[in-house]
């Protein structure tokens, strides 16, 4: 099975990717690494203790940055997750406690250990994976995939007309990512505003697998009425799990190659830009760029099924 180590701002789309990433016998996940967004890094530790629980294996939480590389934290994201980061639901604190070892020594440990096999799965801010870069370069050519929820090439963006939450969370780090020489596969609101989860699928899933389903269920009230009620949209979007999506099949989306960089300052901070493989500019800041997949288009109803399926089994 597929090696991955998730990294994570728990938050309600989170929760549902590790939940069927858990779910997913494709999949070994070899940890949880906690990282400020949704809500501080304690709450999202503690968040993943919780669903370290939802688990049916033993996967080990490790807590990672508080803040970001270089900018000012941005505000957590209490009107869309609650202040709790799972919808308010004030869920139990898990008996478990997390690992002493540091998040971003964590993943550097865990990529040496098994060379080209371990996928990380950045769902918050890109802080730790930015630090993993810094404090050992040799890591890059060890990763098998980076696979990412962040950004957006061609939709417009969530907290600024062009910038993705998890992005704008720490754009200095997101830079250095996209920029690093290994691989990166980003899935960004081009493809995940096309997938919408609604109370009635949740439902269903409580209804299916009460065990996990439940918790999930009351978790994503809040956050689908957030859609609701804020944007008016139907549904909440498929941010997070549609990584895992693509890791059990990729056969979903359809990607473009390109060279990837983020705007760090000024109006348009936290900015994908989108630089298409067969385009050559004069201007500099584009030479050298490692070449890296963006997901444009997904099939989204069969991703729908996908998620559903495995969050129900
Ligand atoms: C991303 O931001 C967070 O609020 C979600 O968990 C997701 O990772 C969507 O922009
Ligand atoms: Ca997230």
């Amino acid at each position: 099975s597929r090696k991955i180590i998730i990294d994570t701002d728990p938050g309600v789309d989170d929760a549902l990717a590790i939940v069927m990433a858990a779910n997913s016998p494709e999949l070994n996940v070899l940890g949880l690494t906690t990282v400020f967004g949704n809500v501080s890094v304690e709450q999202a530790t503690t968040n993943a203790l919780i669903l370290s629980e939802f688990a049916g294996y033993d996967i080990p939480v490790y807590k990672g940055e508080a803040v970001p590389v270089t900018r000012t934290p941005a505000p957590y994201a209490d009107f869309v997750h609650g202040d709790d980061g799972f919808g308010n639901i004030n869920w139990p604190e898990s008996d478990k406690q997390a690992q002493t070892q540091h998040a971003v020594d964590f993943i550097i440990e865990q990529v040496r250990k098994y060379p080209g096999e371990v996928t990380l799965v950045p769902l918050g801010p890109l802080t730790n994976i930015a630090r993993v870069l810094e404090k050992a370069p040799d890591v890059a050519a060890l990763v098998k995939e980076v696979v990412l929820m962040g950004g957006a090439a061609r939709h417009c963006g969530n907290v600024s007309p062009v910038a993705e939450a998890n992005i704008m969370g720490d754009p200095h780090a997101a830079d250095k990512v996209f920029t690093a020489n290994w691989p990166v596969v980003m899935i960004g609101l081009d493809v995940t505003s096309q997938v919408l989860l609604k109370h009635d699928d949740m439902q269903k899933i409580a209804q299916l697998n009460p065990k996990q389903g439940e918790f999930l269920r009351q978790a994503s009230d809040f956050y689908i009425d957030f859609y609701q009620q804020t944007l008016g949209i139907a549904g909440c979007m498929v941010h997070d799990p549609s990584t895992i999506a693509y890791i059990l099949d990729p056969s979903l989306f359809e990607v473009e190659q390109g060279r990837i960089r983020v705007v760090t300052d000024g109006l348009a901070i936290g900015q994908t830009t989108f630089a298409p493989d067969d385009r050559k500019f004069p201007y500099p800041g584009w030479d050298n760029l490692p070449l890296q997949k963006v997901c444009m288009k997904v099939r989204a109803q069969a991703l729908l099924d996908l998620v559903t399926g495995r969050l129900s089994a």
